[in-house]
């Protein structure tokens, strides 16, 4: 087989990028290892900031996100059992949108499969190869048989544990990384919502996130040890944890309903660097991760892949690689200030077992700054919605 761009990696970063580079023109295939059905129901994040929103509109597949999506203007910092809110539309005049992740992957998917994209899933052995010569190449085991794709471009796609990023030379390479000692615990629920916008939630027995899927089902997520187990959390004692972190002084109680999904999610920060070499380009989780709190991870994949269909689509249509030689640089710029916020978030609203009291003073006292500081709450939203 042969193509112009072979995508190893099915996320949001893989499936958008084959379809940004079909509008230009540009033919790509997807390697994915697990199934249409898996990926289409896997749970991940939810959050989407105007800027990602702008890009799978002008894709031409916002249609149903804007549709079914919900616009926030707003979410509330909650500590002490008080409520503070931060106006992000007002303080930024910019919105977000919660609009879960497998709806974004199943609508590209659909568009993919529309245009005659080509998709494959369940591969197996997915190896790049070739990448320091102008003839890259990937081999990979489809249905029982071993296949070779060659191609002009291999694009790293597939996530923090792929393949793409180990393929890297190791000479020059650096991973920074810091791992965060707790996790979140994250349910479904079946209920109507328990507040018209998110609730992020500092509490002294750990942060709490009050958040959103649909009219009637809502997405909960609470602070714990990353080593717990889901079987350690029967739905009273999960219920027991909102009620207590979530307490509010004026008597709101989140909602109860039938939990129907639980999981639990490691926290790290991490950027391994550079994103490129020769003909292999990596993008989204598989270069960089971020811990959920800000809720940056899908728009970071989203805005490596529109910077890389721009040197994509510079190299096929001008005969030149400025923007794919400048690409981790360019992509960098965003990443790392996506990484501070996202780590200021965290610390910001969790509780660190090793904390002494004065740190946690510190910490309360830098909440009390921003909810009382135009400036300081302007920072926060401008971060939240990716205003830059
Ligand atoms: P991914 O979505 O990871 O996609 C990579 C794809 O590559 C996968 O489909 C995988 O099956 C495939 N793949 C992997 N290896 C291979 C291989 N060898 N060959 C072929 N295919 C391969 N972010 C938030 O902002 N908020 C959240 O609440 C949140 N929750 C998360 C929960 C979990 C459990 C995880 C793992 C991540 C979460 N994230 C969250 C992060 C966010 O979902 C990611 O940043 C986003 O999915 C990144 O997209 P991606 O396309 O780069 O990678
Ligand atoms: C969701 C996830 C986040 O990481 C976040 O900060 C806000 C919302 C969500 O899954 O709804």
């Amino acid at each position: 087989m042969r193509t112009q761009v072979a995508i190893i990696g099915a996320g949001p970063a893989g499936l958008l990028l084959s379809h940004l580079l079909h509008l230009q023109g540009i033919e790509s295939i997807v390697l994915e290892s697990r199934s249409r059905e898996d990926i289409e129901a896997t749970i991940r994040a939810g959050v989407l900031e105007q800027g990602s929103m702008d890009i799978l509109t002008e894709a031409g597949v916002g249609e149903r996100m804007k549709k079914e999506g919900a616009l926030h203007h707003g979410f509330d910092l909650q500590f002490d059992g008080r409520r503070h809110r931060i106006d992000l539309t007002g303080l930024t005049g910019k919105a977000i949108t919660v609009y879960p992740q497998h709806e974004v992957i199943k609508d590209l998917v659909a568009a993919r499969v529309a245009a005659g994209g080509q998709l494959l899933f369940q591969v197996t052995d997915v190896v790049p190869g070739g990448v320091d010569g102008a003839n890259p190449y990937v081999t990979f085991v489809h249905n029982g048989e071993a296949a070779r794709i060659d191609a002009d471009f291999v694009i790293g796609c597939d996530g923090f544990h792929g393949v793409s990023r180990p393929a890297m030379p190791a000479a020059g390479r650096e991973d920074c990384q810091r791992i965060y000692p707790f996790g979140w615990f994250g349910i479904l629920v079946e209920s109507a919502p328990s507040s018209d916008e998110l609730i992020y939630a500092q509490h002294e027995r750990g942060f709490a996130l009050v958040s959103t899927r649909t009219p009637t089902v809502q997405r909960l997520y609470f602070q714990c040890d990353p080593s717990d187990k889901v079987e350690n959390w029967s739905d009273d004692r999960i219920w027991a944890e909102l009620h207590a972190r979530l307490e509010h002084n004026d008597g709101w109680k989140v909602k109860e309903g039938r939990i129907f999904q639980k999981g639990i999610i490691g926290m790290r920060s991490f950027v391994s660097t550079p994103m490129q070499s020769g003909r292999l380009f990596l993008a989204g989780d598989s270069a960089h991760i971020v811990p959920p709190t800000g809720a940056k991870g899908m728009n970071l994949a989203i805005s490596d892949v529109r910077l890389l269909s721009r040197g994509l689509e510079q190299f096929y249509r001008q005969n030149r690689q400025d923007l794919l030689q400048s690409y981790t640089a360019d992509a960098l710029k965003r990443i790392w200030r996506a990484e501070y916020f996202s780590w200021w978030m965290t610390r910001l609203m969790h509780t660190f077992a090793d904390a002494t009291p004065f740190e946690r003073q510190m910490q309360r006292a830098e909440l009390d700054n921003i909810v009382a500081s135009r400036q300081l709450a302007t920072a926060l939203a401008e971060n939240y919605v990716g205003a830059f």
